[in-house]
């Protein structure tokens, strides 16, 4: 059997997986590892990020890797399959999901076409990379799902125009680091929410990012366990439809001091994606804790920060009173 004939069973095993509560991780780990490396054989996926003026914008082969993140991948897959269940219950009929972002393999939005029918689901694609739209088209075709693609969209997400945006049901992008650093998914969800309905439910639902005292081992990535001396203090994001709609979602907070010399300053990112679907400290790498050298505080000083837009977005520090 040739690897496109293979890729059929692997997708279908994989995407049965997901929705099964009583698989074993290590088994459901190596189905996963198997099918990116077959997908990215299958498509020479390029390893090069593109660099925009709002943010830097993820290679086709580490977009497709994200599929590997199982309970990153698990917890959008079921959330949105929560929503889309939710609007048909509610009588619309076929749920029209515009994807920003959707990678070589449109991951998250794949397995719910072994969940719902075309008359049912309908999904825009759309991503900064020819590559990824290309390989997320053919392989639908692969897998004989094309009915359930609308459009297939080359742009820029930040900027794109919705040819018609009355007609989304539910807008879903997961253009993100940890911290809401790098990635662009704050412009995308505001270019995008200022365009469709009031009542389209955005996933993930719910960003927060909050500061915390802890020890961090090698600077990067941190999944050191949380211990009874880390501090944790209030949000300063709280990114939602209607936090971007207002323009609201950054906010002061009031500083907590370190309760051990050895600690650093970091940002805890936690994610709602949908209903009870949510990734919390650990459970993925956009919710490890991100450390941000050079920042220091006492009890009750009032910090302010400013998040930028812009090559390299980010929270700064702005202000301590
Ligand atoms: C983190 S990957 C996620 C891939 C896939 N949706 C998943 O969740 O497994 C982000 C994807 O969004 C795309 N992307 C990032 N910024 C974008 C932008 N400004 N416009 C369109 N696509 C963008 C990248 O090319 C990449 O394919």
């Amino acid at each position: 059997m040739s690897n496109r004939e293979h890729i059929k069973d692997k997708v279908e095993q994989w995407a049965s997986f997901l929705f099964n509560d009583f698989r074993s991780v290590g088994l459901f780990f190596c189905i996963s590892q198997d099918l990116y490396v077959n997908l990215a054989e299958l498509y020479s996926l390029s390893k090069n990020d593109s660099k925009t003026s709002a943010g830097v914008v993820l290679n086709p082969s580490d977009a497709g890797q994200c599929l590997t993140e199982l309970k990153r991948t698990e917890s959008f897959v079921r959330g949105l399959a929560e929503a889309v269940l939710e609007k048909l219950e509610a009588g619309c009929a076929p749920v029209h999901v515009f994807y920003a972002g959707c990678g070589p393999f449109a991951t998250l939005v794949l397995p719910l076409t072994y969940q719902f029918t075309p008359e049912q689901l309908q999904v825009t694609i759309l991503d900064y990379h020819q590559q990824a739209v290309d390989s997320a088209t053919d392989l639908f075709q692969l897998l004989g799902k094309e009915a359930y693609i609308r459009e297939a969209i080359v742009d820029d997400a930040v900027t794109h125009r919705i040819s018609n945006p009355d007609d989304v049901d539910i807008v879903l992008t997961e253009t993100l680091q940890r911290a809401l650093t790098q990635e662009c998914q704050v412009p995308i969800v505001r270019n995008l929410l200022s365009q469709v309905k009031k009542t389209v439910p955005l996933i993930p639902q719910e960003i927060r990012v909050g500061g915390l005292w802890t020890e961090v081992q090698d600077g990067h990535e941190n999944r050191a366990a949380v211990t009874a001396d880390d501090v944790e203090m209030e949000n300063i994001i709280v990114l939602n439809a209607e936090t971007v709609r207002e323009d609201s979602y950054l906010r002061s907070i009031r500083g907590r001091a370190k309760t051990r010399w050895s600690q650093t300053f970091c940002l805890q990112t936690e994610i709602d994606v949908y209903g009870d679907w949510k990734l919390r400290r650990n459970e993925s790498g956009l919710t490890c804790p991100h450390p941000m050298e050079g920042v220091n505080f006492e009890d009750g000083e009032t910090i302010t920060f400013e998040y930028e837009v812009g090559e390299h977005p980010g929270l700064r520090l702005k202000s301590k009173v």
